[in-house]
């Protein structure tokens, strides 16, 4: 008999089986949002699970902006930015993000994972070499999968391993060092400066994923790069507007001629329908705010401060964030679920994260912290954090004992590295699991 293509998808259980458990955790439906307060099921719930840091997804005047680009050019662009996508407020973007950035050109794209695949899969050619850093983005780790280079992943902020890899390669391949500035679920920042200075040392160009980082970090916001006052030396950054700028949609910034050949070369952008007018719109009144506002980014560096402070005087493990995600560790995907669902329960709208998006055995709750949650929301958010690691005896559990302690180059992690002999996730304490760590709902 023919397979049937679809036989996967019926034998597909695992949502259902932790629908069935209560402790279902992905695809809540919103009902209504103010702020940092949403309201799911009937009742608000303090959002520690949203990148919109600086606040301005909801901010008035971003609003406004947005419905009078609507006004102005309709709903969407119904076409490709090479053909009759283009309007006035992208090209306009693209001026004001270069001004911001301090760089030559600035090219938008529909989405941040399609900067990613776009700029990866056509910056590249067969031959060349892509050194990836393990805990990269999926869109990086997709688009160098698109792309016709070889990937070569290095263990996570490790300037010996990528030195390593790049001491592997020919000379005669073109070679391009990617890495997030700051690093979406452990929250640390890119040890940029010595895996520059490598990947100088071997002729590689360097791409940095600003995502998390821009608005966050550096001056003005400027991102990691500039944080680490390396703006001349990095050639390409990416950026989201899905964070810090509320909305949705990416961008690449680097020289004006490289931005020159990915307008006619990127496929993700030639191929798409160009971002909406009002998204257009909203993000260039939200880049004008964030730059006139930076009484954003201090309330947000002291909300994170407080958050930091007070995860690690309860007794969580934090890991080595240095931002405003701030992963809570909890070791077991079971308990990381069941954890997930007595917050909201409990009025927090929080995030699990399990392998593959982090380390295997060490399933997190991912929280990030906004400049507008006030003293009294968070204070909140750590009472409640308490008593539930108390009721569920999280930090008696022999897997959250266990969480931390791992070599990171050991696992299977996102990223194999083909060159490595152990592949294999290690087995980590299940005792009190249930067993029910058997479930992988996460996408892969
Ligand atoms: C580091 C990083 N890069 C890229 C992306 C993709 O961006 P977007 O959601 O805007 O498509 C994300 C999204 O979470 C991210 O965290």
């Amino acid at each position: 008999m023919a397979r049937d293509l679809y036989q996967k998808c019926r034998d597909y259980r695992d949502s259902s089986d932790a629908r069935a458990q209560g402790f279902y955790p992905y695809f809540r439906c919103i009902d209504e949002t103010h702020g940092n307060h949403v309201v799911c099921e009937g009742e608000s719930k303090i959002m520690i699970g949203s990148n919109n840091y600086l606040g301005l997804a909801q901010d008035e005047r971003v609003i406004e902006a947005a419905c009078d680009a609507t006004r102005k050019f309709g709903a969407g662009c119904t076409g490709s930015r090479l053909l009759n996508g283009t309007i006035q407020l992208h090209t306009r973007l693209e001026e004001a993000l270069a001004e911001f950035l301090q760089r030559d050109a600035v090219l938008l794209f529909s989405t941040g994972f399609f900067a990613n695949q776009g700029a990866l899969s056509a910056l590249t050619e067969e031959g060349d070499v892509i050194l990836c850093d393990r805990e990269n983005h999926a869109s990086i780790i997709d688009g160098c999968q698109f792309a016709p280079a070889k990937l070569v992943p290095y263990r996570h902020n490790s300037v010996e391993s990528l030195r390593n890899r790049l001491k592997r390669q020919t000379p005669e391949s073109g070679k391009l060092v990617v890495m997030d500035g700051v690093f979406s679920m452990s929250g640390d920042i890119a040890d940029l400066p010595p895996q520059l200075e490598a990947a100088q040392e071997y002729g590689a160009r360097v791409y940095v994923d600003e995502a998390h980082s821009l608005g966050v970090i550096g001056p003005k916001g400027r991102g990691a790069v500039h944080h680490f006052g390396l703006n001349d030396d990095v050639d390409i950054v990416m950026g989201t507007f899905s964070k810090s700028l509320g909305s949705m949609g990416g961008f690449i910034a680097g020289d004006a001629q490289m931005i020159e050949y990915l307008k006619h070369r990127a496929r993700c952008l030639i191929f798409t329908a160009s971002l909406a007018p009002a998204v257009a719109g909203g993000v260039l009144k939200a880049l004008e705010i964030m730059q006139q506002e930076p009484e954003r980014a201090e309330h947000l560096w002291r909300n994170t401060r407080k958050m930091h402070e007070g995860f690690k005087s309860l007794g969580f493990k934090i890991g080595s964030t240095q931002s405003p995600i701030v992963p809570i560790l909890i070791g077991s995907e079971a308990r990381a679920f069941q954890f997930t669902q007595r917050l909201f329960e409990e009025g927090v709208f929080a995030t699990p994260a399990i392998y593959p998006a982090v380390r295997y055995g060490e399933a997190i709750v991912r929280t990030s912290y906004m400049a507008d949650h006030t003293d009294d929301d968070l204070d909140k958010v750590l009472e409640v954090f308490g008593k539930l690691a108390r009721e569920l005896g999280t930090f008696d559990d022999p897997a959250y004992a266990a969480t931390g302690k791992r070599k990171a180059n050991v696992f299977d992690f996102r990223l194999k590295d083909p060159t490595e002999e152990s592949q294999q996730p290690e087995v980590v304490a299940t005792s009190s699991n249930n067993g029910s760590d058997e479930h992988s709902i996460a996408p892969r």
